[in-house]
């Protein structure tokens, strides 16, 4: 997976000492936490707190850097040429796919194993928030996440068979305390996206890249599966088949809700630019931890 040139992953912040959200040395762990609580108003005021020290003034810098976006075929161009920035092959995702050692691919594997093990719960929110045939798109997508409801499908469990192969634990609980907060972030923004954003074309435009990236991005790791005689790289290489079918899901969801509501594309574009810049950072970072961690004890 590769931080494309022109996105955001440079300009990410944190929570900074002083802005609100600071305050902790790892806020974005404590929203991580909230956002899988149920939460009641106090707790819901923390989140909101967290939220508006990191993820507006994110969106504010993404929109302020943006291109125009005049309709939704600009957007797709637009789209495309990301898209096609972040297939030339990255150094991490090279080092991973063709050099990494098992214990520096394990390190990465636990760091994402918050969002293998609870891959796509946070998109539900949404739903309500679509026109019904944008619904329909986008349940084709979740039901298949959830392995058409056959847990040997279930995308989570891949990731659990995976994890038991490489002798993790796998429960989510046990990856809080390890993960990192840029893996958090990419984490905790669906959360944001699906159930406080003020406009959904930001979820949609979020996740049509993520969907249209993964058939690339993961093939660093299905090649590292392979090479590493690591035997449950199921998990990767079901997304490069899968996701070609959820990115077709994922435009029609986005043609029917303009179909419904009318669309803003530029906000399609902002979410797209968000999680490019989130998710290669979240990658570029794992990478570098594993290299740096490993000959230490995998926990
Ligand atoms: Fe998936
Ligand atoms: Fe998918």
């Amino acid at each position: 997976m590769k931080a494309a040139t022109t996105t955001t992953t440079d300009r990410i912040p944190g929570p900074r000492p002083g802005e609100a959200g600071a305050d902790a040395e790892s806020a974005h762990r404590e929203l991580f936490r909230l956002n899988r609580s149920r939460l009641d108003s106090r707790l819901l005021a923390r989140v909101e707190e967290i939220e508006k020290g990191w993820i507006l003034p994110l969106i504010d810098s993404v929109e302020a850097a943006g291109e125009p976006v005049p309709d939704r075929a600009a957007w797709q161009r637009l789209l495309d040429g990301l898209l096609a920035e972040e297939r030339e092959p990255s150094p991490a995702g090279t080092y991973l796919a063709d050099e990494a050692t098992r214990e520096e691919f394990t390190l990465v594997v636990r760091e994402f194993a918050l969002d293998g093990l609870t891959e796509a719960q946070n998109f539900f929110p949404a739903v309500p928030r679509l026109p019904i045939k944008s619904q329909m798109a986008v349940m084709r997508v979740l039901i298949d996440e959830f392995g058409c409801g056959n847990l040997q499908q279930a995308h989570s469990q891949l990731y659990r068979l995976l994890l038991a192969e490489l002798g993790l634990p796998t429960e989510p609980e046990h990856f809080v305390d390890t993960t990192a907060d840029e893996t958090f972030q990419f984490l905790n923004v669906f959360y944001w996206l699906t159930q406080r954003a003020p406009h959904v074309e930001y979820f949609l435009g979020a996740l049509a890249y993520l969907e249209a990236s993964i058939p690339d991005a993961f093939t660093y790791q299905a090649r590292a599966c392979e090479r590493l005689g690591i035997a449950h790289g199921r998990y990767y290489t079901e997304h490069l088949h899968i996701d070609t079918f959820h990115m077709q899901e994922m435009q029609l969801a986005i043609k029917e809700y303009e179909a419904a509501h009318g669309l803003d594309p530029a906000r399609l574009w902002t979410g797209a630019r968000l999680l490019s810049g989130l998710i290669g950072g979240a990658f570029d970072a794992a990478v570098a931890r594993a290299r740096e961690l490993a000959g230490g004890a995998v926990a």
